[in-house]
């Protein structure tokens, strides 16, 4: 039988997978008593899960000095290949002073649980100012994403790491797919043309028109939602997912979507992170990601299309995966159907689009927002979630 080659090959070539075989494992679980230990926050939790399971080929650990500053500085990594978030982990001087090169260290999630190793190659200094200016094009520390960045220790430690093991996502199993995965199930759809939809919000109706104007031109659709480390005042991510299972049973058509997780944390930065969101759906499989209006942005720190543009900052090819670049989405009235400025003759009083400030804001108030705006069984979703707390941070 002929094997069905994937529809796109990961980035840089080869599918990282740093998983610990249960016989490594067992070496690890035999050390970790004596190895010195690192205790990770919820977003380097992220960032190891993300490598382990290629999300992040080729990176196959926490990145070293030569990746990292060609990476801050070009986009690049040492070796040339495009890449556009530094992965990192800081630690302060005083925790990397009990550490030395060349050792195992154990890795623990913030519950004191052991997840996984680092095999400490490097530690360095780095300067804030410049990733933030350069990754995230601001250094106000009012920017989520600079915040960490000028909250966190002053070493980075780097080297390849392990994952002791892949456990089942305890709020999502049944939506886990990681790119081994998704590639697979990709072959056996027999899907050539895959579109990627990164999104941190329940999906409204300019994220439908987008993501439908797309499958109009694909084989089928990845819907990733990003349920990662978000900022607190973003829809809590079972809210959404329950928002995503309302759009998919009633509103696309079954067997052309595969809605799956993506664990990754937001940056919130914008166009950096926009090439960093198509490569990782380059790793799960997919030819085609779309990038609307600010993409990944936060506040005013972007402009509208910046997200898009940065993409013309490679040559054609040199990322792989094609980004579908869509025009600012709104109801119109006068055509009474979804459009963009490129398809609707309206006037800008006769569009109806509402900031996601604005929905939170009406859902406190006990409104529901439009159906021009919302399907209304996802805007239930959403006033339903306003009444538990817990679940729904505004
Ligand atoms: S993001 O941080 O994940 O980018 P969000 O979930 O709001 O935030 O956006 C998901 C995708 O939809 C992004 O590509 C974004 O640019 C796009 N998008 C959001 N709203 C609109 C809109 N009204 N018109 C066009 N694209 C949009």
């Amino acid at each position: 039988m002929t094997r069905i080659a994937d529809a796109i090959a990961p980035h840089g070539g080869t599918l990282i997978n740093r998983i610990a075989s249960p016989e490594q494992k067992a070496e690890f679980l035999s050390k970790a008593d004596h190895l010195p230990r690192i205790s990770l926050d919820d977003r380097a939790v992220c960032d190891l899960i993300a490598i382990a399971i290629g999300a992040f080929s080729p990176i196959d650990g926490f990145m070293g000095q030569a990746d990292y500053k060609t990476v801050v500085d070009d986009m690049r990594l040492a070796n040339g290949l495009p890449w556009a978030i530094p992965v990192t982990l800081p630690v302060t001087d005083e925790q990397a002073s009990t550490l030395s090169e060349g050792q195992l260290v154990r890795l623990d999630d913030p519950t004191g649980r052991f997840i996984g190793v680092l095999e400490l190659t490097e530690k360095y200094h780095y300067d804030k100012t410049r990733e933030a200016l350069n990754v995230y094009r601001t250094n106000e520390e009012k920017h989520p994403g600079v915040a960490v960045v000028y909250g966190q220790g002053a070493t980075y430690l780097a080297g390849p790491v392990w994952l002791l093991e892949r456990e089942p996502d305890p709020r999502f199993p049944l939506y886990q797919i990681d790119p081994i995965d998704s590639r697979h199930a990709f072959r056996d759809k027999g899907w050539k043309s895959i579109v990627a939809f990164q999104t941190r919000n329940p999906i409204h109706r300019a994220h439908e028109y987008i993501i439908k104007c797309a499958l109009e031109i694909t084989d089928g659709l990845f819907l990733h939602p990003l349920v990662g480390v978000t900022k607190s005042d973003d829809i809590a991510a079972d809210v959404r997912m329950r928002c995503y299972e309302i759009m998919l049973e009633h509103y696309f058509p079954r067997g052309r979507v595969i809605l799956a997780i993506n664990p990754c944390a937001m940056r919130y930065a914008g166009p950096r992170e926009a090439i960093f969101h198509a490569l990782i759906r380059k790793n799960y499989g997919c030819t085609h990601f779309i990038v609307g209006r600010d993409h990944a942005g936060v506040g005013d720190y972007y402009g509208t299309y910046d997200a898009q543009h940065i993409f013309d900052e490679f040559a054609p090819g040199e990322l792989g995966i094609m980004p579908l670049k869509f025009e600012h989405a709104f109801y119109c009235k006068r055509t009474q159907s979804m459009a963009t400025t490129k398809t609707s003759p309206s006037e800008p009083d006769e569009r109806i689009h509402l900031s996601g400030t604005k929905v939170r804001e009406m859902l406190r108030r006990g409104e529901l927002p439009p159906p021009e705006f919302s399907r209304p069984l996802v805007a239930a979703e959403l006033a339903r979630a306003m009444q538990i707390p817990e679940s729904y941070s505004i």
